[in-house]
C-alpha cells in the first residue's frame, strides 16, 4: 500500500529537514495539512497518508474534499478498492522538477489534425468532475507513436486560484488543470485502451490552468455549468472548436513528457503524458466559478471542488522536455541549493 511506502519516507524527511539550515526553498504545495508537530517553521502544508490511510471498508472513490461528508474512499485509500493499478509504481500526477528534466530532441511538435473542427460537445457532470465529450478529433507527432484521437476532456480545480492542478512545477500548483483524452487509433473507448496491454494506448495532454485575463471560449462553457449543477445532468455545447480553448499552436512546442497513469481508479499504467509549459489563462471569477456551480452529488450538499489526486511518487521515471531552447525557469532553479534540493525532492517523490 501506499502509505506502507511512505511512511518511512516521512521519518527521513523530517531528519533531513532537521539537520538542514531553513528557510526550507522548495515552495512545496501539496493539499493537506500534516497531522504531526512539525519540529520546523514548516509553512507550507505536506500531504502525506499517515492515520487517514486506513481501510474503511469497501465504497466508493472520491476525491480528500468528500471524505468527511460521505463515507467513500479517499485518494490514500484508492489502492484498496478491487481492480486498481492505483498503488503502482508509475502513477500519475507527479511534481515535475524542472532542474531535473531530460531534454529530448525527437519530441517534436504535435499535429493537431481536427482541433479546429466545428463540433456540438457534450457537457456532462459526471460526480467527479465536468466532462466533455465529442467526435473523436485526431492527434499526431509530438513523439507519440502513432496517431491518437480525442475523446473527451475535463478539468480539476480547487475554490480558489490557489490551487486546483493536479501536476505541479517545482512544487507550485496552478489554479486548475485541463486533461485531453487522446487513445490511440485503434481503441475504441477508454476503457478499452486502459484494458489493453498498450503501455501508451493513451495520451493525455495536459494543460496548467493560471489566474489571468477572461477566456471567451471557456466562457461559453462556464455559463453552460449552472444547467449541469447536479451529478448526472448534461448539457450541450454547439458548434465549439477544441483549438480555441488552448494557448495558440505555436506556444504548444513547448512540453514535458513522461509515463504515468490515470489519476482517477483504476490508475491504470497506461498513459504518455504532456504537460504543456504554456498555461491557458481565466480570470479568477471563471476560475471560481466551477466550485460555485458545480456539486458533487444530486442533492447539491457538497461543493464541487479540489478534484485533484495528491502528487504520486516519481521514482526511477525520467520526466523529458521538448523543444531545443531553455526551459527552464533559471531564475527559480539558481536559487536553490541544488544538492539540497534534490535531496527533497527524491525524498518526497
Ligand atoms: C499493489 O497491490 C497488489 C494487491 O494488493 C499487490 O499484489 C501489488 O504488489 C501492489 N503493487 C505495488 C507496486 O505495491
Ligand atoms: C450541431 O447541432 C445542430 C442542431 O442539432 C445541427 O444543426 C448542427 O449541424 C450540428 N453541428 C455539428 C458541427 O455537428
Ligand atoms: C525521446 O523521445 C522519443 C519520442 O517519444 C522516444 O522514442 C525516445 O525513447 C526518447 N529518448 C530517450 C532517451 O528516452
Ligand atoms: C488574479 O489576477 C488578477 C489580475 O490578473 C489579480 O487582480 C488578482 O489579484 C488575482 N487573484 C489572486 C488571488 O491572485
Amino acid at each position: 500500500m501506499g502509505s506502507a511506502l511512505r511512511a518511512p519516507r516521512l521519518g527521513l524527511l523530517l531528519l533531513a529537514l532537521a539537520a538542514l539550515p531553513l528557510p526550507l526553498p522548495l515552495p512545496l504545495a501539496l493539499p493537506l495539512p500534516l497531522p504531526l508537530p512539525l519540529p520546523l517553521p514548516l509553512a507550507l502544508p505536506l500531504a502525506l497518508p499517515l492515520a487517514l490511510a486506513e481501510a474503511s471498508g469497501q465504497g466508493h472513490w472520491c476525491y480528500q474534499s468528500q471524505v468527511k461528508a460521505e463515507s467513500c474512499q479517499g485518494p490514500w485509500e484508492w489502492s484498496d478498492l478491487s481492480d486498481t493499478q492505483c498503488n503502482g509504481s508509475e502513477q500519475s500526477p507527479v511534481n515535475i522538477f524542472t532542474a531535473q528534466v531530460k531534454h529530448n530532441a525527437s519530441l517534436g511538435p504535435f499535429s493537431f489534425q481536427d482541433y479546429d473542427k466545428k463540433q456540438n460537445w457534450t457537457l456532462k457532470n459526471n460526480g467527479h468532475s465536468v466532462e466533455v465529450t465529442f467526435e473523436p478529433l485526431r492527434l499526431s507527432g509530438g513523439g507519440l507513436q502513432g496517431t491518437y484521437k480525442a475523446v473527451q476532456f475535463h478539468l480539476h480545480w480547487s475554490d480558489s486560484v490557489e490551487q486546483g492542478s493536479e501536476h505541479t512545477l517545482d512544487g507550485e500548483r496552478f489554479a486548475m488543470e485541463m486533461h485531453i483524452v487522446h487513445i490511440k487509433e485503434k481503441f475504441q473507448t477508454v476503457t478499452e485502451a486502459s484494458e489493453g496491454d498498450d503501455r501508451e494506448g493513451i495520451a493525455v495532454l495536459g494543460f496548467l490552468v493560471k489566474n489571468g485575463s477572461e477566456n471567451p471560449a471557456f466562457g461559453n462553457l462556464i455559463s453552460l455549468l449552472k444547467k449541469i449543477q447536479e451529478k448526472d445532468q448534461s448539457s450541450l455545447l454547439p458548434e465549439v472548436r477544441l483549438c480555441d480553448f488552448l494557448p495558440s499552436e505555436d506556444k504548444l512546442n513547448r512540453y514535458f513528457r513522461y509515463l504515468g497513469s490515470l489519476t482517477t481508479p483504476g490508475c491504470q499504467e497506461k498513459v504518455i503524458w504532456t504537460l504543456f509549459k504554456e498555461p491557458i489563462e481565466l480570470d479568477e471569477n471563471q476560475i471560481t466559478s466551477f466550485s460555485k456551480t458545480l456539486f458533487y452529488d444530486s442533492k447539491k450538499t457538497m461543493p464541487m471542488k479540489d478534484n485533484f489526486r495528491p502528487v504520486q511518487i516519481r521514482g526511477r521515471r525520467e520526466v523529458q522536455v521538448s523543444g531545443a531552447g531553455s526551459l527552464l525557469p533559471s531564475a527559480r532553479a539558481a536559487t536553490l541549493a541544488p544538492a539540497l534540493t534534490s535531496l527533497l525532492v527524491s525524498l518526497l517523490l
